[in-house]
């Protein structure tokens, strides 16, 4: 398995909406388990095509709950319910976190890499990383759900790295480079 770099805030490929996978072959399978090796490399616990470059409905996650990586294509969220506020990172976003609520409990459904009909009811960690995952899905960032004065100081950490950082960018060392954490 090989890994890739992971694509960082200010990418634009992190802004597009990705497409609805119609065909599982062998190319998915080895994006599949690449993405599984770059998420253990970074280390993060979930990981979605987008942040790898490619435009595809599919994410990877390992909650490290002992199930091992695991890969959803097409997911989908539904039913969301309560609030749950925990503090998230994002590969894409190295260095940072913020506290954020969403829905404490989601229904998810999508597919394996056999095809096979996937159907979760997710709680707590589980159910956020889902959400984060699937908002990478629709180009969307941990920034969006900020309130103003959190996004204008977030952005204006962000405006000094990159100025700071010599051309080519380098990447970050892998200690600073963290996604959804453990509690
Ligand atoms: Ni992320």
């Amino acid at each position: 398995m090989a890994a890739y770099d992971i694509r960082v805030f200010g990418d634009p490929v992190l802004r597009q909406k990705a497409a609805e996978i119609t065909v599982v072959d062998g190319r998915l399978v080895k994006l599949a388990e690449d993405m599984v090796q770059t998420m253990y490399d970074a280390p993060g616990l979930g990981l979605a095509a987008p942040q790898v470059g490619v435009q595809q409905r599919l994410f990877v996650y390992d909650l490290q709950d002992d199930e091992g990586a695991k890969v959803l294509v097409n997911p989908v969220i539904s039913e969301g319910r309560g609030e749950w506020l925990y503090e998230e990172g994002c590969l894409s976003v190295p260095g940072l976190s913020w506290e954020i609520v969403r829905p404490k409990e989601i229904h998810l459904s999508g597919f394996d890499l056999d095809g096979n009909e996937v159907s979760v009811e997710a709680d707590e960690l589980m159910a956020r990383l889902f959400q984060h995952e699937m908002d990478h899905l629709d180009g969307v960032l941990l920034l969006d759900h900020l309130d103003e004065e959190r996004r204008k100081a977030a952005m204006r950490t962000l405006r000094e790295r990159l100025m700071a950082t010599p051309k080519p960018a380098v990447a970050a060392p892998a200690a600073n480079r963290f996604g959804l954490t453990l509690p």
